[in-house]
């Protein structure tokens, strides 16, 4: 009895020994560790070498992202009143574009402007949101500008669409917006422009030269030199 009681304390502390320095997340017996250990740098790792620690590095200041341009209105009443009386739409009035308007209309917008324009989509009707106007309201007179400026930073309690939207894509959108105001008032169909006018036309960097206050006058001249080469 005695001896089965000694056997018990040395399994014991050889299980203890050879266990307590195990590291589960770690592989055990390595062949060739380089295959699992990592030799570069892990992107979001602390080193010594690099300043503050720190791998991943901030972007240098004024760095924006590939495919984006700043937008040159402030998020104000002052701004909103100077898109909606400067800014025109830069991409052609073209089947393509009035009918990718229409599908991404549909997407985001319909649910609460509905599918006419005239403020009665579905989350109307259900009593889920209140308070959204006609593109017809002669009180608001809505420009291819303001569209575009509600869009990008929404109003009140309608969201920004800056995430989900391209700039091209909340142009397209603005045309079909302005399609259906112009189908609520009744007026003429606008014509269709030609392939000619959408080359000319084509310059999608909205005018960050319109509030200087938003950047600095030299980063204007540079955005202005690359946009006409
Ligand atoms: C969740 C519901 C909702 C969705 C979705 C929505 N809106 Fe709105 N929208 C509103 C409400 C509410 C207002 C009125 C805001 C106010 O004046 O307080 C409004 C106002 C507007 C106005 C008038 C702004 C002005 O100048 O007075 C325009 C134009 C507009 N929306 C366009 C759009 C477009 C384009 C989309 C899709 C990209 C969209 N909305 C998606 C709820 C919505």
């Amino acid at each position: 009895m005695k001896s089965l009681f000694h056997k018990s304390i040395v399994l014991f502390l050889v299980v203890v020994t050879t266990t307590s320095c195990f590291n589960k997340d770690k592989p055990n017996y390595q062949y060739f560790p380089d295959m699992y250990v990592p030799v570069s740098y892990e992107a979001y790792g602390e080193y010594d070498i690099f300043a503050n620690g720190q791998e991943a590095k901030l972007p240098v200041e004024g760095t924006i992202p590939r495919g984006w341009y700043p937008y040159g209105y402030e998020y104000s009443n002052e701004g909103y009143e100077k898109a909606k009386a400067q800014l025109t739409n830069p991409i052609p009035y073209s089947e393509e574009n009035l009918a990718a308007g229409q599908q991404l209309y549909t997407i985001y917008c319909a649910v609460c402007h509905g599918d006419q324009g005239n403020g009665k989509g579905i989350l109307v009707e259900r009593e889920k949101i209140l308070g959204v106007p006609s593109y017809a309201d002669a009180g608001r007179a809505i420009t291819e500008g303001s569209v575009y400026h509600v869009m990008y930073y929404g109003l009140n309690s309608m969201g920004s669409y800056a995430s989900q939207t391209s700039i091209e894509e909340r142009w397209q959108i603005d045309h079909y917006v302005m399609k259906l105001k112009g189908e609520l008032l009744e007026e003429p169909e606008r014509e269709f422009e030609s392939d000619t006018t959408a080359n000319l036309k084509r310059n999608l960097i909205p005018p960050v030269s319109a509030d200087p206050t938003i950047l600095g006058d030299d980063v204007n001249t540079e955005l202005d030199q690359e946009g006409t080469n």
